[in-house]
Formats: structure tokens, C-alpha cells, sequence
């Protein structure tokens, strides 16, 4: 019960990675609050977590933030932990990348964590909740990748966010730090899939096949690898640890 007592927003906690955290963070004590843009998913799931509730959030859309934000505080009384870990997947060569596309996909992963963590950190500061924040970065910030442009960039731009969040907010005692997973298995992977069966002329599967293979681990994550260092991170233990970003990605990347 390494939570006990701490309230949770996790954004894009509807499915995947983000529902994983929330059941880990519900065993661990924690009551929290599953903000998606696919709200009847985020519901159906939260009908299932013991004290969770479901919050309907659109991280592209300031006014739907900050009413997402003073909603789970009402509810909950304050937050102590912020996930931001909505997000979208995109790919296309250079010459193909659309701006439509990459404007979308900037507001959601860039944008979204960057205002959604503001207005949590405002929460934090006016409440003196000495909080975390946890935004979800990628073994793809970490070097760019043919075909992958607009997304590597979104999660390195997690990353520097994640390094001035962290040292401007620690002063309010507010720690901020990052997961950079590797290749998680789940209906994200499948439209990655989807994404390089196109471009790179591979059958349905295959890729995931070979990137699951290339993990020295030995295979693709699961959503469930990645709770370990969601609740630590959450956890009173990690008090001392301020703006870093950890790879959990059995051993895909070393920094
Ligand atoms: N799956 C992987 O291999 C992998 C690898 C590295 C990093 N990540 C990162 O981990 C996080 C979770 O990944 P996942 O695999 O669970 O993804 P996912 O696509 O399964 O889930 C994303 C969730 O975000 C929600 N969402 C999308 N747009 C939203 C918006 N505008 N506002 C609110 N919610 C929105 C979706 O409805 C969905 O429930 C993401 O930040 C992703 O980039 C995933």
C-alpha cells in the first residue's frame, strides 16, 4: 500500500498502459480519476478499480483540462499524482508528412502534457501538495527514426518539458520525472503495426514480430512491466529523484 491515502489523474487511463497504471495505483491505495477523450471506455474501466472514477478530458482543449482538473479535485479533494500519458502514434516519410497531422499530434502529445501539467502544478502550488508528476516519454525521444519524425519528436520534446518542469517545480516541491518504455504490446503496437505494414511493405504482425525479437530482454513489453516504475516514481520513496527520465524497455536503449 506504498500509495495509501494519494489521489491519481491519469490522462489517456481508458486502455493500454495508462489502465494498467490505474490498477496498479488503486492496489497500491490510491483513489484515482481515469481522464480519456473515450469516456464511455474510461468509465466501463472504471467501474472495475475499487474508488475509481472516470473523468471526460480532452487534452487538446484548455477549457476541457481545467474542467477535468477542478473536477477530480472536488471529487477527491486534491491530487497528488498527475500521469500524463494520452497520446497518439503517427508515421510517413519526410516528404509525406502532413501539417494537419503533425499539428495533431504535437497538441496531444506535446501540448497536452505541457498545459495538462500546469494546470495540475497550479492545483498543487495553491493547495501546498508537495505532488508528482509522471509524463509518459519513449524510447522514441531518444534518437529520431526513419518514418517516425513527428512522434520521436513529440516524446523528446517530453523529455526537455519533463527536465524544466522538473527543476522549476521541485521549489514547490513538486517532483516531475518521465518513463520512456520501449515497445509495449496493445492497441497502440497494433496501429504501429498497421503503420509499417504500409510503409515498409511487411505483412500484418510482422513487425512487431521483429521488434519484439530485437528487445535483448527477448520480448515486447506489457503494460503491466511498466507499473513497477509507475508506483515508484508515485511513491514516497522517490522523494530525491527530480526531472529524469528512466527506460523501462528491457534493455533496448542505455543512457
Ligand atoms: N505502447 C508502446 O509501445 C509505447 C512505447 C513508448 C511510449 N508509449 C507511450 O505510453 C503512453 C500510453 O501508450 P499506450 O500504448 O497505452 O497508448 P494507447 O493508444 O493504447 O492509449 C492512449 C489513450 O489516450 C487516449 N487519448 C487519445 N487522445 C486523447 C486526448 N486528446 N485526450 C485524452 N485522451 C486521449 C486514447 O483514447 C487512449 O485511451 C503514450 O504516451 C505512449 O506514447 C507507448
Amino acid at each position: 500500500m506504498r500509495l495509501a491515502g494519494k489521489t491519481a489523474l491519469i490522462t489517456g487511463a481508458a486502455r493500454g498502459i495508462g489502465l494498467a497504471f490505474a490498477q496498479a495505483y488503486a492496489r497500491e491505495g490510491a483513489r484515482v480519476a481515469l481522464g480519456d477523450i473515450d469516456f464511455d471506455r474510461a468509465q466501463a474501466a472504471a467501474a472495475e478499480i475499487p474508488g475509481a472514477m472516470a473523468v471526460r478530458m480532452d487534452v487538446t482543449a484548455q477549457e476541457s483540462i481545467e474542467a477535468a482538473v477542478s473536477e477530480v479535485a472536488g471529487a477527491f479533494g486534491r491530487i497528488d499524482i498527475l500521469v500524463n500519458n494520452a497520446a497518439l502514434f503517427t508515421a510517413a516519410p519526410i516528404v509525406e508528412i502532413e501539417r494537419a497531422d503533425f499539428d495533431r499530434v504535437f497538441a496531444i502529445n506535446v501540448g497536452g502534457v505541457m498545459f495538462t501539467m500546469q494546470a495540475v502544478a497550479r492545483h498543487m502550488i495553491a493547495t501546498g501538495t508537495r505532488g508528482r508528476i509522471i509524463n509518459m516519454a519513449s524510447q522514441a525521444g531518444r534518437r529520431g527514426e526513419a518514418l517516425v519524425a513527428v512522434y520521436c519528436a513529440t516524446k523528446a520534446a517530453v523529455i526537455s518539458l519533463t527536465q524544466s518542469a522538473g527543476l522549476d517545480l521541485i521549489r514547490h516541491g513538486i517532483n516531475v520525472n518521465a518513463i520512456a518504455p520501449g515497445v509495449v504490446d496493445g492497441e497502440h503496437w497494433d496501429g504501429v503495426d498497421t503503420f509499417f505494414a504500409k510503409y515498409e511493405g511487411k505483412a500484418p504482425g510482422q513487425k512487431k514480430r521483429e521488434v519484439g525479437a530485437a528487445v535483448p530482454y527477448g520480448r515486447m513489453g506489457t503494460a503491466e512491466d511498466l507499473t513497477g516504475m509507475a508506483v515508484f516514481l508515485a511513491s514516497n520513496e522517490a522523494a530525491y529523484i527530480v526531472a529524469q527520465t528512466y527506460n523501462v524497455d528491457g534493455g533496448n536503449w542505455m543512457n
